[in-house]
């Protein structure tokens, strides 16, 4: 990482974010399944700063409950007077020994790497982030002398027509040792176009007062793109998904599509795994060397071990899947679900907070909840663990090489014991011991020559 030593990051994230047309603020509109200011954090975290402060504004409050992250000193900007204002507002966290890293909430894609060069260049005063666009329009200009220094940042709002045709622009990110910028934000004024307090205007003081203004930029234009409405977020998530299909791929894994996957979140995996189209890998999911992955899953919070496959629509919540096991077609298996090695758990089966054993069948139709089922158990389809009385959940254990007849019920809290057998439609509201064969089904009647009612004419 860095070695930058007392780094002081400021988020801005007080603004509006009107062009959402959202009831929810900008900020926390998520890519990639995180919110836009989460994103910024967790690259800030890698930095290793002594203190992340963020800025909120409208709607801060609920910005605070959902990162709800004890680690964030959050700071009110109850007017929004512009970024330098915004900045001003935390100037009692400045402390002099500290370098100072300003961020924006909106721009969510910045990489640890681009920082870390902005902030060793800060060392000796001041480094700005910038970057030449085709259509610089909107953004602020980099405005430099005849030798190349940077002289100051001119907003579009206050360019002449020359100014304008500069392509090289501000990205607002910046670093700059914290004892100067508290120094240089108190000389601000808001005599401009906009009528605010442009954070940009320290660059022109910082010129005056002698320093050099570093100068660096992003690999990617998109680490520094903001989000302003939804088109931009799809944009963003669109280019986030393709950088990690394009990781996936590097460390060995065959995509059908990778613009058809979607990784929310972090997905540790070995080689040789294939997956298939429209796939959503969601939080913390892990999967293990020669997995195949069918059309259409979704993972999430889930390990899955080597040899394993998913048929295609199968959902997966907080799961772990063993070695060499089969799952799906249309399986779900919801938090809980434990299945040890060279288990099936074929379609339309839901398995929830359940152990299955070594070897074992669950193969058609069947709901197991609240379970423990040994090795080489057989379920027969239509199985259904009546967990719940209405009020309390109860557990059924199924012990070794039990095989269940289709068409079961076994009524919880209840034990079936080792080589047990349970006849196809039965309804099992006691224990059964070892060996036994139980059944409840009535008793089969034949009638001879049995005519069907016809249908009377009218
Ligand atoms: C700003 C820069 C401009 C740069 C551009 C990059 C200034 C004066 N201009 O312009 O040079 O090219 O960003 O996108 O800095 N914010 C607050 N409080 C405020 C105002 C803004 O928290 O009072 C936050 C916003 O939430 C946003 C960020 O600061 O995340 C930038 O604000 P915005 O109004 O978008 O600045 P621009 O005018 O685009
Ligand atoms: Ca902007």
């Amino acid at each position: 990482m860095t070695n930058i030593e007392h780094l002081n990051i400021v988020i801005l994230a007080a603004g509006q974010g009107t062009r959402m047309k959202s009831s929810l603020p900008k900020v926390l509109h998520p890519l990639a399944g995180q919110a836009l200011v989460q994103h910024v954090i967790n690259a800030s975290k890698k930095l290793s700063p002594e203190i992340i402060n963020v800025v909120y504004g409208h709607g801060g409050e609920q910005v605070q409950q959902y990162i709800n992250d004890p680690e964030i000193n959050w700071v009110l900007q109850a007017e929004q007077l512009g970024t330098g204002h915004a900045v001003d507002q935390v100037k009692d966290q400045l402390k002099d020994n500290q370098l100072a890293l300003i961020l924006y909430g909106d721009v969510p894609l910045i990489k640890v790497e681009t920082l870390t060069k902005l902030l060793d260049q800060a060392k000796d005063g001041f480094s700005l982030l910038t970057v030449s666009l085709d259509n610089p329009q909107g953004y602020g200009r980099i405005v430099r002398n005849s030798k190349g220094l940077v002289e100051k940042i001119t907003e579009e709002k206050d360019a002449s027509n020359d100014v304008k045709k500069i392509k090289e622009v501000n990205t607002g990110i910046l670093a700059v040792k914290a004892d100067l910028l508290k120094n240089w934000l108190g000389k601000l004024d808001n005599k401009n176009a906009q009528e605010e307090y442009y954070l940009t205007d320290v660059i022109a003081m910082a010129v005056k007062d002698g320093f050099t203004i570093e100068t660096t930029q992003p690999n990617d234009e998109y680490e520094v793109l903001g989000v302003n409405n939804r088109l931009q977020l799809a944009e963003l998530e669109r280019y986030y998904q393709q950088e990690q299909a394009n990781k996936l791929m590097a460390g060995g894994i065959t995509l059908a599509d990778p613009t058809r996957i979607e990784i929310r979140g972090e997905l540790i995996h070995g080689q040789d795994i294939s997956i298939d189209i429209n796939t959503i890998f969601e939080g913390n999911v892990s999967i293990g060397n020669n997995v195949l992955i069918g059309a259409n899953c979704i993972i999430k919070d889930s390990k899955i071990a080597d040899d394993v496959v998913i048929l295609p629509m199968s959902i997966l919540d907080n799961t772990s899947v063993g070695k060499g096991s089969k799952v799906g077609p249309f399986a779900r298996l919801r938090p809980g679900a434990v299945l040890s090695e060279n288990t099936h758990i074929g379609n339309f089966v839901e398995i929830k907070k359940s152990f299955v054993g070594l070897g074992s069948k669950v193969n058609h139709l069947t709901y197991v909840g609240d379970s423990m089922v040994g090795k080489n158990v057989n379920i027969g389809a239509g199985t259904i663990t009546c967990n719940y009385d209405g009020a309390n959940k109860h557990q059924t254990v199924i012990e070794d090489n039990v095989f269940v007849g289709s068409a079961t019920q076994l009524v919880a809290p209840v034990k079936i014991g080792k080589n047990a057998t349970i006849g196809a439609g039965s309804t099992i509201t006691t224990d059964v011991a070892d060996d036994e064969l139980a059944i409840t089904r009535v008793k089969q009647k034949n009638i001879k020559g049995w005519k069907r009612p016809v249908k009377t004419k009218k």
